[in-house]
């Protein structure tokens, strides 16, 4: 009987929950035995109680649950051979050779080198008698299947991640109660949202709520002159009777100097130059948390499923599969390459030369 686990890593995302669920579900009913690790890779690397077998009621009522039931952290111990070559212990021992990694960029990578390094690995507990040759065997391979679990949605190779929509969501909603009060009192906002180096929280919901002015990674604001243009197209915006201003700032941004620009400097600059009455809101982990939106359910059950069908399909002369969607449609791309151009577009950043991102000042976009 084949054994599957999976774990969910990094900052948890809504939706996880039911990747999990669909894993266990799917590995259940393709007779497989299904495992939870977890706290993440720290499960891995600590074995014995942190590595469950998981029946079918298990996971009841996950669908609706945010954050990640079994647990997530950000483990530096995997970071390091050592905690690797405990990780890799404790799999074969529990008799698992298929592992699935719900988690974002820094943890698809984490679960790729484990991937590439497991028969150096394998060597090395042999040699050092922690594994016998016999324990070791039937291991020469492990399956590795990446879900890509994040609110940043910053992974390439896939449109979008599981936990985004469900943020986003959410980020509309905190700018939409912020839009009131700042209407009644005729004031500006600057709202500093989530997305590490990438802007697409940002920019979707700057779009979605009809923001004044947007700034996210992607496109530093360009020219000495920047802070001006902008002053004057928010006073354009106020003479021409808005009564509220919301400046929507990506944690994330910096200017073409790839100096940050941040909620607290926007504000500054609202109230010195206009002076507009401003507030600022960093709206933090309540962006993360919470109950996932139909969509996100929905594409994690999917994907879990997409899953265990990629572990059941992996050979060893197949590369491990990245579960996305692309074009509204599952899809299995190569792990690798995906964290590989993950990579290179944050490099594009750095570069200055990455221009993915709409311009919102763009009349279209202007209300
Ligand atoms: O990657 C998800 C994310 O929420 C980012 O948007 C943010 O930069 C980071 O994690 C926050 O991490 P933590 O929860 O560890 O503070």
């Amino acid at each position: 009987k084949r054994k599957i686990a999976i774990l969910t890593s990094g900052g948890d995302a809504p939706g996880m929950n039911a990747a999990v669920r669909g894993v266990v579900r799917a590995a259940i009913s393709r007779g497989c035995d299904a495992y939870a690790v977890h706290e993440g890779y720290q499960g891995l690397v600590d074995g014995g109680k942190m590595i469950k077998k998981m029946g079918w009621d298990d996971v009841q009522g996950y669908l609706s649950v945010g954050g990640t039931v079994i647990g997530t952290a950000r483990c530096k111990a995997f970071r390091e051979r050592p905690g690797r070559l405990l990780a890799a212990k404790n799999l074969v021992k529990e008799g698992i050779d298929a592992l699935i990694v719900c988690g974002g960029d820094g943890s698809l990578t984490g679960a790729d080198l484990f991937r590439s390094e497991w028969p150096s690995l394998l060597e090395e507990l042999i040699s050092t008698g922690d594994l016998t040759v016999e324990e070791a065997e039937p291991f020469t391979h492990l399956n590795i299947v990446g879900l890509v679990g994040s609110i940043d949605n910053d992974m390439s190779s896939t449109d979008i991640t599981i936990g985004a929509v469900t943020c986003l969501h959410r980020i509309c909603e905190s700018i939409d109660s912020i839009s009131s009060t700042a209407s009644s009192h005729s004031r500006a906002f600057v709202v500093e949202v989530m997305g590490r180096h990438c802007g697409w929280l940002a920019l979707m919901a700057g779009i979605a709520t009809g923001a004044d002015f947007i700034f996210i990674p992607e496109r530093p604001p360009s020219g000495e002159d920047w802070e001006d243009e902008m002053c004057a197209e928010i006073k354009r915006h106020r003479d021409l009777g808005k009564r509220k201003t919301i400046v929507i700032v990506s944690e994330g941004a910096i200017d073409s100097n790839l100096k940050p620009i941040t909620a607290k400097d926007m504000m500054d600059l609202l109230t010195d130059r206009l002076h507009l009455d401003t507030r600022m809101t960093i709206l933090g982990h309540v962006q993360r948390g919470g109950s996932p939106s139909a969509f996100d359910r929905n594409l994690a059950t999917m994907q879990g499923v997409e899953a265990v069908e990629a572990v059941l399909a992996s050979t060893p002369d197949v590369p491990s599969a990245m579960i996305g969607m692309n074009e509204n449609k599952i899809s299995r791309t190569d792990l690798m390459k995906a964290v590989a151009l993950t990579g290179e577009v944050a490099k594009a950043i750095q570069r200055k030369d990455f221009v993915g991102a709409m311009d919102l000042r763009d009349p279209a976009f202007n209300q």
